[in-house]
Parts: C-alpha cells; sequence; structure tokens
C-alpha cells in the first residue's frame, strides 16, 4: 500500500520545516508517511487543494498567505479554526469531505507553558499585531484564565476590531504603560524580515517572557530589543512551530508524538 500523502501549502513554501517535523513524528508511530511542500500561486489555493485532495491527499497544512482561504474552502470548520476565521490544518474525513482546523495557539500555549514553563494564568499578556497570525491565538490565549489581554498595532484600527470582536483592550503602540506586561508576544509579519515593532524599552521593564512567532538561526531583531530592554527572557517561535504541528498530527493519525525531541533536533541544526 503506498504511504498516506501529507503536504503544506504556502507561498513561498521552500524554507518549510513542515517536512522534516512530520516525518520525524511518523518515526516515533513507526509508520511511513509521504510528507511534501506545494507551493500556490495567489488566489489559487481551492484549485491546488482540491487537486491535492482528489490524488488521494489525507491532510494538510496550511501556512502564509493562505490560512484565510483555507478557512473558507474547506467543507466544516473547528471551533478554534471558525472563530479565528484561518486555518492551518486540513483533514480528509472518511466521507471524503474537508474539515479545518487551527492548532497555531494550541501550539502556541504550550510552548509559552509546558517548554519555557511559564504559566498564562493571572498574567498580563500583550498581542502585538493584528493580522491572520493573531486571529489565531486569541481564543487560545484567553482561555488561560489571564489576568488581561491586550493587543496592539501599528494600524491602531485594526486592533481596535479585533478587541471588538474577541471583547478583550486595545491600545496604541505608542501608549504602552511602562512595565505594564508579564508576557509579551510579537506576531508582526515584519519580524520576519528585521523589523521591530515602535514601543519603548520601558514597556519591557517588567516583561517575564518577550515571545516572538517569527523564528530563524539567530535569535530575531524582536528577541534581541526586547533582552535589551529589560525583558526577563526571549524566546523564538520554533517550539510552536513543533506544537502545532504535532496537533495536526494527531488530529490526521490519531496519534500524540513526543516534541521535546524533534525541537532539539531541530535547534542543534541537526536537520
Ligand atoms: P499574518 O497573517 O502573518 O499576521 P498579515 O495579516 O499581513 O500577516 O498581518 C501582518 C501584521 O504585522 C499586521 O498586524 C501588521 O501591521 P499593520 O496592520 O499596521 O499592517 C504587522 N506588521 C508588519 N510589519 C510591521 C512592522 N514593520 N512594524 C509593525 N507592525 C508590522
Amino acid at each position: 500500500m503506498p504511504a498516506p500523502r501529507y503536504a503544506v501549502f504556502g507561498n513561498p513554501v521552500a524554507h518549510s520545516r513542515s517536512p522534516a517535523i512530520h516525518q520525524m513524528f511518523a518515526a516515533q508511530e513507526g509508520t511511513a508517511i509521504e510528507y511534501e511542500r506545494l507551493l500556490a500561486e495567489p488566489g489559487c489555493f481551492a484549485q491546488a487543494a482540491a487537486a491535492f485532495f482528489a490524488a488521494g491527499g489525507m491532510g494538510a497544512n496550511v501556512t502564509v498567505p493562505f490560512k484565510t482561504d483555507a478557512c473558507a474552502w474547506a467543507d466544516s470548520l473547528s471551533e478554534r479554526a471558525s472563530a479565528a476565521g484561518a486555518a492551518n490544518t486540513l483533514i480528509k474525513q472518511a466521507d471524503g469531505r474537508i474539515h479545518a482546523d487551527n492548532t497555531d495557539g494550541l501550539g502556541l500555549v504550550a510552548d509559552i507553558s509546558h517548554n519555557f514553563q511559564v504559566a498564562l494564568a493571572g498574567k498580563h499578556i500583550l498581542l502585538i499585531g493584528a493580522g491572520g497570525a493573531v486571529r489565531g491565538v486569541i481564543l487560545p490565549l484567553l482561555e488561560c484564565r489571564s489576568a488581561s489581554l491586550t493587543i496592539t498595532n501599528r494600524t491602531a484600527a485594526k486592533a481596535q476590531e479585533l478587541a471588538a470582536i474577541f471583547g478583550i483592550r486595545a491600545a496604541e503602540l505608542g501608549e504602552l504603560p511602562a512595565a505594564g506586561f508579564d508576557i509579551i508576544i510579537n506576531a508582526t509579519s515584519g519580524s520576519l524580515s528585521g523589523q521591530v515593532p515602535a514601543i519603548a524599552p520601558a514597556v519591557f521593564a517588567q516583561c517575564e517572557l518577550a515571545y516572538d512567532m517569527a523564528y530563524g538561526r539567530e535569535p530575531t531583531a524582536f528577541m534581541r530589543f526586547a533582552a535589551e530592554s529589560g525583558a526577563g527572557r526571549s524566546a523564538d517561535g520554533l517550539g510552536m512551530l513543533v506544537e502545532q504541528a504535532a496537533e495536526s498530527y494527531r488530529l490526521w493519525r490519531g496519534f500524540s508524538p513526543k516534541t521535546a525531541p524533534v525541537l532539539a533536533t531541530l535547534r542543534a541544526g541537526e536537520i
């Protein structure tokens, strides 16, 4: 029997570490899977996804810029995908219909609370950004019983819009209180190209963990800025990537992989 087929859709997608991660999960399960990178052209996600599943694909991950397209295209949505208006996981069901889910928020929460051992309950949390990456994590963060969740963004109106939808606070980027937050999470796409949101260093004065959803071989510009500004610890989003992938794998195959050895292998640069 041919190995079951999975894929990640994105544009660009050549850099994606998802194939390596999922192959390590499959090795843990003691099974063989195929997992490929599929480049789709903007505006052509539905065609590409339909072709993949028609050809026998069993499940897919979806990354930038197709998460909202995936949400619109799927036959059914989980509550968390529906709340986010974005999906990062597609699952072919027994009847052939495609179900969409969003595991990004769970990935972020698992990385912060399990891998970094930083509790979210009772904390004052700041989220920077108001794009698709933020939409996916608001609901799971709210479920962690934080003391407060505040959203800020370069374009203030977008933060205010999300704050109204989710019933959280919005604040202007330039007017954030000094020492006001325990956990500061950067979800701006500028981080991928080394741009840091215009935040006063004093905002980090009581920050226990500054978390950047972006990741790279070196600490990101946001991580360096946070550390220089007094944040206790700073982290990149590699652990979130592995954790969200593990939840996708579980949804596809009913097997929960161990994430720690996979993350250690990626950090060691072995893959
Ligand atoms: P994603 O799906 O990755 O969130 P997106 O929907 O394009 O991508 O959203 C990008 C987010 O990063 C937005 O919040 C954007 O701010 P604007 O709404 O003002 O555009 C933010 N962003 C991108 N580059 C930034 C920069 N250099 N400084 C601050 N915020 C930035």
